[in-house]
């Protein structure tokens, strides 16, 4: 057995012994899969202690590469769009923007996927063409699609997937849009979050079919959910459990602040929350369901600290701040966002606070929503 095959029956010990691994057929697609032969361009280990993040590019040909091939770490293959590992001497500190996912996460997504034999699937995300690849060995070039927006990962997974003579449908573009021709598909999965379940993905997956995507936003908490697509069109599904967290689809990123609104106006009322339960990843996932589009930062107005929810696209905001050892809330613009992230929330507490694994999400074409 050569080394990277005992690294790869290690990796899928790992994998099973974890629980991510549980059934026969993906067992033999992880096993049919080396890992390696798509992280031949190398990649990025984070610099310990650094922050911000710095990553340090790792070649092929250095010590521990193979190894690092088959743990079961993310590992990152692109930074700020375009640097490649060979691009590199020394650190780099921009944001990743592309990976090879964690192989356990990649696995637990397949299992939770549910396909069956001969199912058309529809990957969003191609990235290093891995998780394209144990997709395949299980279902067959033939009923694969990948789309990946990035031109030159693209052409790094296609030429990484033909070397093992796996053929599926690669496509380079927006997978928000998802791909009319080849629809409708059985299954939809993406290894990139998205901010709003795109229409397209409704309209592309047959009714009964299923969609397997990482619902994120700009308040950065995010979770796996496992939407089934209705006849009339609508999806609804669980949360599944876990903090699943992946890189934002690059379209739904969030945009800069720019210019801040004026926060001396607005309305002013004593907050029934205060801004700290926005800590927890829990609270801020439901919290991004009632407030999509604003965006969280921590600034002193006015001689005290404040923490204030910015809507970059209509220019609402909610500035919160404590006097006399209470919560006030300073709210301007058409959405009066904390108004929205307390009632949000206050059906969660009507509820008793489940744990979001007990939560169904609905996605229509007029939008998502979180219900208990
Ligand atoms: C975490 S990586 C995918 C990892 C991949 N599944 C693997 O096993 O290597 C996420 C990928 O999604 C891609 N991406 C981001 N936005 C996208 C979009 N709108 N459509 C398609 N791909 C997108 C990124 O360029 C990146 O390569």
């Amino acid at each position: 057995m050569s080394d990277h095959e005992k690294l790869l029956r290690q990796l899928i010990d790992t994998m099973t012994a974890s629980g991510s691994l549980r059934t026969e057929p993906w067992k033999n697609a992880a096993a049919a899969t080396p890992r390696h032969e798509f992280l031949r361009s190398g990649f990025f280990r984070l610099v310990p202690g650094s922050a911000p993040s710095a990553w340090a590019p790792v070649q092929q040909d250095a010590d521990g590469w193979l190894e690092a091939c088959y743990a079961d770490e993310s590992l990152v293959t692109q930074i700020a769009g375009t640097i490649t590992p060979a691009d590199i001497r020394g650190e780099i500190m921009r944001e990743p923007t592309s990976s090879s996912t964690l192989p356990s996460l990649v696995l637990r997504m397949l299992e939770d996927l549910n396909v069956e034999q001969k199912m058309k699937v529809l990957e969003i995300g191609t990235g290093t063409g891995y998780s394209t690849a144990v997709l395949c060995a299980r279902q067959g070039g033939g009923n694969v699609t990948s789309i990946e927006y990035d031109q030159e990962v693209a052409l790094r997974a296609r030429e990484a997937l033909s070397r093992l003579g796996t053929f599926p449908n690669l496509l380079t573009g927006d997978g928000l849009l998802g791909d009319d021709e080849g629809a409708p598909y059985d299954r939809i999965i993406a290894t990139c979050a998205v901010r709003t379940v795109p229409t397209a993905w409704l309209q592309q997956t047959r009714p009964g079919g299923q969609i397997l995507t990482t619902i994120s936003g700009w308040l950065n908490a995010s979770e796996l959910v496992r939407l089934t697509v209705h006849d009339d069109g609508t999806a609804s599904g669980p949360v599944l459990a876990g903090h699943v967290s992946f890189m934002l689809a690059r379209p739904h990123l969030a945009p800069p602040l720019g210019m801040l609104p004026d926060l001396s106006a607005g309305e002013k009322r004593e907050a029934i929350l205060g801004p700290d339960v926005l800590d927890d990843w829990t609270t801020r996932f439901i919290a991004q369901f009632a407030v999509p589009t604003a965006q969280r930062l921590k600034l002193q107005h006015a001689g005290h600290d404040e923490d204030v929810l910015v809507d970059t696209e209509t220019g609402s905001f909610a500035a919160l701040y404590e006097e006399d050892g209470r919560w006030i809330v300073r709210q301007a613009g058409p959405e009066a966002l904390w108004d929205a992230v307390e009632e949000q929330l206050g059906h969660w507490h009507t509820a008793g606070t489940p744990p979001v694994k007990e939560a169904t999400v609905r996605v229509t074409p007029e939008g998502q929503s979180i219900h208990w």
